[in-house]
């Protein structure tokens, strides 16, 4: 990535989570603590993913949730770095189901240490993140924990089922994303708001704002894969179609009936590539059919929702920042 840009990006988030930031320290630890084991490559791994500077934007939803909440204990890290565990988890399998070589803007786990160590890293991480919150007798969020990620797991493997389906519906392809994506966020924020005494329609609040962030997250995720540039994003652009995965633009472009659009989406799919040519054209067609626009209001539909639902808390440092995030996850570039 390059460095100038990294630097703004970092700078924005490290602003927005400044009221959280020893707690995401203590996170780090956290996470480097529990990737130590007598098998060496586990630990390597586990330094290298984690040292390859993921947002942590997850653990900083559950960390301001959990302050918002008037919580101030220290089992937040815990379960900070439990979400954290997931999400990784998720990643480095993600990346060899979509044959994806960097993350980070670097190589991805599998492309180093291949598939066989990859598949087994991201399967002790699952199950570390479960040990972790099975060290605190708080049944109810461990309950969560596992739905979240078994929705993750239905949501990736339900994508698979969809792989090159240029008939996929939006509605079909919203209930991917919530899966995959959303249902983690929404589980960070409750799971903050669960550490302290919250009404049932605070917590339910808490999990309206991070559902619809979520969906907001990789909605914008999706546009980036043809909007942004693999220096910032480090990770590569314009793999979703070629892996035959049609996201909220495409959907909408097919939906228009142009025969040209269509044409080309079947071929990129069938094919599983594009030339430099057929990329710029589709491009030129997104742009002109406003498909773009169609799944950036999408995205800002979502970010309305999800600050809306945080009215029910108090006005505070903590609540700021998590009005603020959606902004930020709609201007990111990485
Ligand atoms: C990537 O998530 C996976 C998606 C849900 C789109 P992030 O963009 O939060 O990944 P890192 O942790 O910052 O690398
Ligand atoms: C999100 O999907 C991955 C998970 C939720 C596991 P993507 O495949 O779009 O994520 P990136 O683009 O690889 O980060
Ligand atoms: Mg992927
Ligand atoms: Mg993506």
């Amino acid at each position: 990535m390059n460095p100038t840009a990294q630097k703004a990006s970092a700078s924005v988030l490290a602003q927005l989570f400044e009221p959280i930031r020893d707690d995401l320290r203590a996170v780090e630890r956290e996470f480097a603590r529990h990737v130590q084991s007598q098998v060496s490559v586990i630990p390597a791994i586990g330094a290298y993913v984690k040292d390859g500077g993921g947002k942590r934007i997850r653990p900083a939803v559950l960390l301001m949730a959990a302050r918002m909440a008037g919580y101030s204990g220290d089992r937040a890290v815990l379960y900070a770095s439990v979400v954290e565990f997931i999400h990784t988890a998720t990643l480095v399998h993600d990346d060899i189901i979509d044959e994806a070589e960097l993350r980070r803007g670097r190589e991805a786990a599998h492309a180093r240490w291949g598939n066989h160590l990859a598949v087994l890293f991201g399967d002790f991480l699952y199950l570390k993140s479960m040990s972790l919150a099975l060290t605190q007798d708080n049944l109810e969020i461990i309950r969560l924990l596992c739905d979240v990620t078994l929705r993750i797991v239905e949501g990736e493997i339900y994508q698979l089922t969809k792989v090159g389906d240029v008939e996929l519906s939006e509605e079909e392809h919203f209930d991917i994303i919530r899966r995959k994506t959303a249902h983690l966020f929404a589980g960070c924020a409750r799971i903050g708001g669960m550490l302290a005494p919250t009404t049932a329609a605070q917590q339910e609040a808490l999990w309206e704002y991070g559902l619809n962030i979520g969906m907001a997250f990789q909605i914008v995720d999706d546009l980036l894969d043809f909007t942004g540039e693999q220096e910032h994003l480090g990770k590569p652009v314009g793999g979703d179609l070629r892996e035959g995965k049609v996201t909220l633009p495409v959907i909408h472009l097919l939906a228009r009936g142009d025969s040209r659009a269509q044409a080309l989406v079947r071929s990129v799919v069938r094919t599983r590539e594009a030339s430099r040519d057929q990329w710029l054209e589709l491009c030129a067609l997104l742009a002109q059919a406003r498909s773009i626009d169609h799944a950036r209001r999408a995205a800002v539909e979502f970010v309305e929702r999800a600050k809306l639902a945080l009215h029910v808390f108090p006005p505070g440092a903590a609540r700021e920042a998590l009005l603020f995030l959606p902004d930020y996850v709609l201007a990111r570039d990485r």
